[in-house]
């Protein structure tokens, strides 16, 4: 977060005034950093299997959240001091003093906070009665005495609402996958962690729609090898740290995924984890215990990745049943159940892999953060990225102002662009200490125009990671960053 926050990566919101905790905004290395994995899952997830993204709003009114269950459901318990009046999560303060309580009720929570003595975190002040706290922002949808609205806690709700017209207008064939990248919104009671609980971020969620007689995925045998780790429930009951290594196969046929599809999903977030920088070892599905389980699942499987602050959610897995579809359907009295291609109807089932990608993106700055220091022979700190997710592909130097050399470096960089490479330019400072600036930001390729450039045609191309320059020429630049980057050629070849 120091260095993120440095480099202005993130931006503490509304910082010119007091920031509001749970709130950031991306500059423009962050920006494009999430513009790039938001698009890489948009290829890996939804076009590599021909499922659908619609865009849909922020504000539900609340009916919509009465019959999802997010009215009466979607809460934690809090608790306030008696003296300083801060307000706390009731079942962290607990589990900071390692004593557990996932799924515990307000009442179950009030007796342990009194037998262990717990006090504020704050003060020291004694702590008041734990209650229930609603996390959705209420609104009023017109003016003066409106109906009530909520901003939308997940983007899975719009895809429910439209589901039938979807499936309707494109085939009318289950399975049908159906996704929504956007912002959700909660408003937590302690956001904390920098980007880990905030109360305004963005998720990447996918909805696949398929008939309960048949739970199986058409892709499954592409995956079916795939291995994970998977900390089940009897490991943390027992309180150990132990995992248990499966393919997505053996997962299955030990029931501790609930069908084929979850699996199939599960081996391609593996997949794509893996391919964002983050080791195998630091990556673990957990079972969610039965306490634990929101509302609308009839089973979670989380993915949880390892940072300095622990193991941190970065995708809720659910089987979400027909729960959305038949509570919508009670609610509006329209019945969404399709109508099967042998005469039949099914009210569809639902597996949806929700990813966060705001935790997504710290995970991929702790896990790509190089130290420096003379095992990589620089001094600065920098950023692994992969080649195809870094900010920036490529910076143009000039190794001077004078001579033509900034003209002839301003005229590549922009044709660079024109070709579609994400490029910066600097001039500014001494060429080391430009190449450090491109390091702390994790580009990939340095390319330096110099004196030669002008009589020869040809420039330099320096790599991130071992600091190695080779020589080309301009005419085939374009053609060799496209290998790089799609090889992740990040060294010398
Ligand atoms: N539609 C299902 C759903 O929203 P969730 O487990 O509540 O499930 C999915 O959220 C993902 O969204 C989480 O795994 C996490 O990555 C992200 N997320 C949830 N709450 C968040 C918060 N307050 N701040 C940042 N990310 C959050």
């Amino acid at each position: 977060m120091e260095i993120a926050l440095k480099r202005s990566i993130l931006i503490p919101s509304n910082e010119l005034y007091s920031p509001v905790a749970g709130f950031y905004d991306y500059g423009p290395v962050g920006k494009a950093l999430k513009r790039k994995l938001e698009e890489y899952w948009r290829d890996f997830f939804l076009r590599k299997d021909g499922y659908f993204e619609i865009e849909t709003v922020y504000v539900l009114p609340e009916v919509v959240l009465k019959a999802s269950g997010h009215l009466s459901c979607f809460g934690d318990p809090v608790v306030g001091c008696t003296k300083c009046g801060k307000k706390f999560r009731a079942d962290h303060l607990l589990e900071e003093k390692g004593k557990r309580c996932e799924g515990a009720k307000p009442e179950e929570l009030n007796n342990k906070i009194k037998e262990n003595n717990i006090r504020c975190p704050e003060c020291g002040g004694p702590l008041g009665e734990v209650g229930w706290f609603n996390l959705m922002f209420k609104t009023n949808i017109g003016p003066i005495e409106g109906t009530t609205g909520y901003i939308r806690p997940e983007t899975a709700q719009g895809i429910f609402l439209d589901f039938q017209r979807v499936f309707r207008s494109h085939g009318s064939k289950l399975p049908m996958g159906i996704a929504q990248i956007g912002k959700s919104f909660r408003n937590e009671i302690s956001p904390r962690q920098g980007l880990v609980r905030l109360r305004e971020f963005s998720q990447m969620e996918l909805e696949y729609f398929f008939n309960p007689n048949s739970p199986t995925h058409p892709k499954f045998k592409r995956v079916e090898k795939e291995k994970f780790r998977i900390y089940s429930r009897e490991e943390q009951k027992k309180g150990t740290d132990n995992c248990i290594e499966l393919t997505a196969r053996e997962a299955v046929e030990r029931k501790i995924v609930p069908n084929e599809i979850m699996a199939y999903f599960m081996g391609r977030e593996m997949q794509f984890y893996l391919k964002l920088g983050i080791p195998y070892d630091a990556l673990r599905f957990r079972h969610m215990l039965p306490e634990e389980t929101p509302h609308y699942s009839g089973g979670n499987i989380d993915l949880e990745v390892k940072t300095s602050v622990g193991w941190v959610e970065v995708i809720g897995n659910a089987y979400r049943t027909d729960y959305d579809l038949k509570s919508h359907s009670k609610s509006s009295g329209k019945d969404l159940s399709v109508s099967l291609e042998d005469g039949g109807k099914v009210m569809p089932h639902v597996v949806e892999p929700s990813f966060g990608v705001d935790r997504t993106i710290l995970c991929m700055l702790e896990h790509c953060y190089r130290k420096g220091g003379d095992a990589e022979r620089r001094d600065w700190e920098w950023f692994d990225f992969p080649a195809f997710l870094s900010p920036f592909e490529a910076a143009v130097l000039p190794l001077m102002k004078k001579d033509g050399l900034a003209e002839k470096a301003t005229e590549l960089a922009d044709s660079l662009r024109e070709k579609g490479f994400d490029v910066l330019y600097d001039e500014t400072g001494s060429i080391g200490k430009r190449y450090a600036r491109q390091d702390e930001i994790g580009t990939p390729y340095c390319i330096t125009i110099d004196y030669d450039t002008l009589k020869e045609g040809t420039v330099t191309i320096r790599f991130r990671n071992d600091g190695k320059q080779t020589r080309e020429k301009i005419d085939k630049l374009e053609e060799k960053l496209h290998s790089f980057i799609k090889g992740n050629v990040l060294c010398l070849p």
